[in-house]
């Protein structure tokens, strides 16, 4: 996720390139891979930017030094449209004089059609992002209004997606304006100077005073003054509040482990992977990957390779894929991949998942895949990682940089991207179940905020945690899109908690791993909704029967209102009512939250595990 700074100072001072770069370096914690900085100085934009981390700019900057400024910028990038080059970092200028400067954080997902409109008109680009598009519109909205903050309302009500904007103007030494929708910003409120930024890891080293910015609203700040208004135009109040975290704790967002943080970042996770796929009549696009659509219509075998988590969401995804495209879809650990002797050719996609991008097993898969001759895509969260680079085309998960070992947004955004991948195919083969394609997208879009309201119900998720910070073992049983969700809530507990802990089939148990029940033995179960068909409930509800009547302690994880399950469970999660196929994207929540706490009360460090490290580079 990008991180954003503005600042205006007194003209005593001038020392705005201090406190960006300052503040960037506070924000650095959320990731990115290229950083700039933009200055107003002697009616002219000073700029600097440059791929990497944050010293290839402090480096540039040292070589050019800017000039002295009161007002200005700074960016972090964790690239969406466009690689991490030097020419696609922010800030972006607009106008023929290149008079504006702008950042961004989020995805304009209409940029395509108002690239097009400034196009025709003669525009030129210099880079491949969204960003670009909406500095060009504000420099022509200045042009035309001649008043930075009415030509932002004039822009943002052309964009459609998510967005923290902040600008500046050659001509406007003392004013920065920024502007958020579905994006996260605050202002912070100093003596004589104030800030914007992310969060308030921004400016923590200056002012703790900080006002919040609500949904569509603009800001515009000067050395002493704040000023709110919304998207319409009416004047707003921001609400003041009064930061009491130390810097550590702000980059956690307050939360006790970055884990934590990015279990609670999942709506905006599942709801950022979203963004941009469908256009005005509802149909899926994937313009982004850059990918033949006859050669793609023409699949006739799907193969998902990954490892961890990401196999994980693979194998969960496997049932969507196959049941809306109706080709056969088969998920290999991507080390066995290729010393199965795989059977693949030109009519085969391969499909690899990987937060990182950097996973050497996965990266060979792939080669081996392309060396067959298949069609290969990557769902990636990481932009210019190998993997994508050595694939035929890419489509990105949104869900922002991971920080903690244990992979948890980046696994329910993966997901939501193989689902998205999936619709397309059958859309794209209009199948029996083309039709359901806007359907299920629809559906979807309602997940967010169902995981928001779940996030919000886990006290006694984690009271049980707590409780149980001595067990030794813990079973994990689900069924169907269940069951890959039984191994991920096993493989959460077993990297942070270091506890004995096992997924299995619910169906499987008969066949051994019922002789594991024992009294006392704690076991998840994961039920799929009564509305599932093929009486899949009611079988599961069966299997709990079985193993509550050998002692098992039952934890069940069901949809709200199922009550078939009360008699038979000790305790009971219940997460919001969703269609079969969408379900993994909450049941997985109480089973992430419950790890977290678990290790938590061990007083382990949950976010950097023991033997684990977050990028696997080596086979
Ligand atoms: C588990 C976890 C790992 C990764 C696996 C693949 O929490 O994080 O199992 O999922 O190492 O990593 P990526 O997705 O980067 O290829």
């Amino acid at each position: 996720m990008c991180g954003i700074v503005g600042y205006v100072g007194p003209e005593c001072s001038e020392r705005a390139l201090d406190v960006i770069v300052e503040g960037l370096a506070r924000l650095e914690y959320r990731g990115y891979d290229s950083a700039g900085v933009a200055l107003v100085a002697d009616g002219e934009i000073a700029w600097r930017k440059k791929a990497g981390k944050l010293a290839n700019l402090r480096a540039e900057i040292a070589e050019h030094p800017e000039p002295f400024s009161t007002t200005g910028i700074g960016h972090t990038r964790w690239a969406t449209h466009g690689g991490p080059t030097d020419e696609n970092a922010h800030p972006h200028l607009g106008g023929a004089d290149d008079k504006v400067a702008l950042i961004h954080n989020g995805i304009v997902e209409n940029f395509h059609v108002l690239k097009q409109e400034l196009l025709a008109e003669g525009v030129t680009f210099r880079s491949e992002t969204d960003t670009e598009v909406a500095a060009q519109l504000l420099a022509r909205a200045y042009a035309e209004v001649g008043d930075l903050t009415e030509a932002m309302r004039i822009v943002v009500n052309r964009l459609e997606g998510a967005f923290t904007l902040l600008a500046v103007h050659a001509d406007l030494p003392g004013t920065v304006v920024a502007a958020r929708r579905n994006s996260p910003l605050v202002i912070g409120l100093g003596e004589g100077e104030n800030f914007l930024g992310s969060d308030v890891a921004a400016f923590i080293g200056h002012t703790k005073q900080a006002m919040e910015v609500d949904q569509d609203q603009i800001v515009t700040i000067t050395k002493d003054a704040v000023e709110v208004i919304g998207f319409d135009g009416t004047p707003a109040q921001g609400k003041r509040f009064e930061v009491t975290w130390d810097a550590a704790q702000a980059e956690k967002g307050g939360h006790s482990s970055f884990m934590v943080k990015e279990i609670l970042e999942q709506p905006a996770a599942i709801s950022d992977t979203l963004l941009g796929r469908t256009d005005s009549t509802g149909a899926l696009v994937l313009d982004e990957m850059r990918i033949d659509a006859e050669r793609l219509a023409a699949v006739d075998k799907i193969v998902i390779v990954a490892c961890g988590t990401a196999f994980y969401s693979g194998l969960t995804a496997k049932y969507g894929i196959e049941h809306w495209t109706r080709i056969p879809c088969a998920v290999e650990l991507a080390h066995e991949f290729r010393y199965c002797d795989p059977v693949v050719d030109e009519k085969t996609l391969v499909v690899s998942i990987s937060q990182s991008g950097e996973t050497m097993d996965t990266l060979m898969a792939v080669k081996h895949a392309r060396e067959l001759g298949a069609l290969t895509i990557s769902i990636c969260n990481t932009h210019g990682a190998t993997i994508p680079r050595e694939s035929d085309a890419a489509l990105y998960t949104h869900a922002g940089p991971e920080i903690a070992v244990a992979s948890t947004k980046a696994f329910t955004a993966q997901i939501t991207a193989c689902y998205v991948l999936g619709l397309y195919l059958a859309q794209l083969r209009g199948g029996p179940h083309a039709q359901e394609a806007q359907e299920v997208m629809r559906e979807l879009h309602e997940v967010p905020a169902k995981v928001e309201t779940l996030l919000q119900q886990m006290d006694r998720v984690r009271e049980i945690a707590r409780f149980m910070a001595d067990t030794r073992s813990v079973l994990f049983l689900g069924r169907h899109v269940g069951y890959p969700i039984a191994l991920e809530g096993a493989l959460k507990l077993k990297e942070i908690a270091y506890i004995h802990a096992e997924g299995f089939a619910a169906g499987e148990l008969k066949h051994g791993p019922i002789a594991l029940i024992e009294p006392g033995q704690p076991v998840f179960i994961v039920v799929p909704s009564p509305s599932t068909p093929y009486h899949l409930h009611d079988k599961v509800v069966s299997n709990i029967q079985e193993i509550r009547a050998r002692g098992a302690r039952t934890l069940v994880i069901t949809e709200e209102g199922d009550e078939a399950v009360l008699p038979f469970a000790d305790e009971v999660i219940s997460v919001p009512a969703t269609s079969t196929l969408l379900a993994p994207l909450l049941t997985i929540v109480p089973l992430q939250v419950f790890a977290a706490e678990l290790a938590a009360a061990k007083g382990l460090d949950v976010d950097q595990p023991r033997n684990l490290a977050k990028s696997v580079t080596v086979e």
